[in-house]
């Protein structure tokens, strides 16, 4: 399947704030933020490589100096790798025609472009494939979702093209979605105005669906998800460890959970559901953990009970204390007695005092 696809080049795009993840991106970029145990992008980077790619380029924006420092050139995963920084975001389409100038590939070659944030399970390959068969000017891949409205609407005719791109548009057409995963022909990508903020989503592609160059569908209804939010990346890293999507990536075996080397888990702690534990966090004695992220250094004490949440470097939750659905900043410390629940997120280093509730006898 690989030789079908020889010398295959990928922009993968990772230039966006992460603003939904607030406060883990503040200080780490959403690809970069640990998931099952690896950085976020170790999936997608091992997912392109099985499928063909070789040379990828990163489109890089929000805290651009540190990408290189984790991947290097890429040479340990089997790929070259190059990055390629906007001084200003230029959007997501004036970022692939910036970094497309790091790129080798001629004219009428096949380029594989990601947004950097969406775990899938779909054929990579059988999709170029399809774009070189019907030598599409660009092919989408499509997914189904319950929410359309908080996507790209991507309706498509009997033979599978894209007749209009509505992104994040109240009254969703169809629940088919842009999956955020293109093949453009390159000459494509070079018709992007330069050094100007330009939107795929909201420019290039309803533009050339206009002019009526072949935009296809790719539609699949494998796993997808957009880990962009805190629910969504809680629930990626518990599906990776499950092994409800497979990946090249991961770092142990599939199951319950993960825990990394230099991790310490209690036997006597219930740690289940998904969860991984980074190198250095700490899961004591008589603590519960269920489908959660514990970044570096994190602590979970004796008693306490951590579900569905994400806990960053150092973040410690103190014995008797509940989170849920939460996200705390790196180092914030939660008291004996509170509970955190239904989307709360505490922000790094804050501290929440002791709750305790005294009852008085002759009251
Ligand atoms: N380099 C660079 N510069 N990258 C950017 C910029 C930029 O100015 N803006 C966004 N990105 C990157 C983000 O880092 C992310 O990897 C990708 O582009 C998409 O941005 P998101 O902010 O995650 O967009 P979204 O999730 O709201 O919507 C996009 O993805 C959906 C699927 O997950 C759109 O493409 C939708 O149409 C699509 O349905
Ligand atoms: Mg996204």
């Amino acid at each position: 399947m690989e030789s079908s696809l020889p010398d295959l080049e990928a922009i993968l795009l990772v230039g966006g704030r992460g603003t939904r993840l607030h406060p883990l991106t503040l200080g780490t970029p959403k690809p970069l933020l640990p998931t099952a145990g690896v950085p976020f992008l170790a999936h997608q980077l091992a997912r392109a490589r099985a499928a063909g790619v070789r040379r990828i380029v990163f489109a890089t924006s929000y805290k651009a100096a540190m990408f290189e420092p984790v991947f290097g050139d890429g040479a340990e995963l089997g790929l070259s790798l190059e990055y390629m920084t906007e001084e200003t975001p230029l959007g997501t389409g004036g970022a692939i025609r910036n970094a497309a100038q790091a790129l080798g590939s001629g004219p009428s070659d096949p380029v594989l472009v990601l947004n950097g944030d969406v775990l899938s399970g779909h054929d990579i390959g059988e999709q170029v494939r399809l774009h070189l068969a019907r030598r599409a000017a660009v092919t989408l891949h499509l997914t189904e979702v319950e929410d359309p409205a908080r996507f790209g609407c991507v309706p498509t005719d009997d033979d599978g093209r894209v007749t209009a791109f509505l992104e994040k548009t109240p009254n969703p057409v169809t629940n088919r979605i842009n999956a955020g995963c293109y093949v453009f022909t390159r000459s494509v990508i070079d018709q992007i105005p330069r050094d100007e903020v330009v939107s795929v989503e909201r420019e290039t592609f309803p533009g050339l669906i206009e002019s009526g160059q072949p935009v296809l569908g790719y539609a699949t209804r494998t796993y997808w998800l957009d880990v962009g939010t805190p629910a969504a990346f809680v629930q990626g890293s518990r599906d990776l460890v499950l092994g409800r999507l497979e990946s090249p990536a991961l770092p142990g075996p599939t199951g319950e959970f993960l825990a990394l080397p230099g991790s310490s888990v209690s036997p006597e702690a219930k740690v289940r559901d998904g969860t991984s534990v980074c190198a250095g966090a700490t899961v004591d004695a008589g603590a519960t953990v269920s489908g959660s992220v514990l970044c570096e250094g994190a602590v979970v004490e004796g008693g306490a009970v951590v579900t569905d949440s994400v806990l960053g470097r150092g973040a410690r939750v103190r014995t008797g204390a509940v989170v849920s659905d939460a996200v705390l900043g790196d180092g914030a410390v939660v008291g004996p007695g509170n509970e955190l629940r239904a989307g709360v997120r505490v922000w790094p280093g804050v501290e929440l005092p002791e709750r305790s509730i005294r009852y008085s006898s002759d009251a």
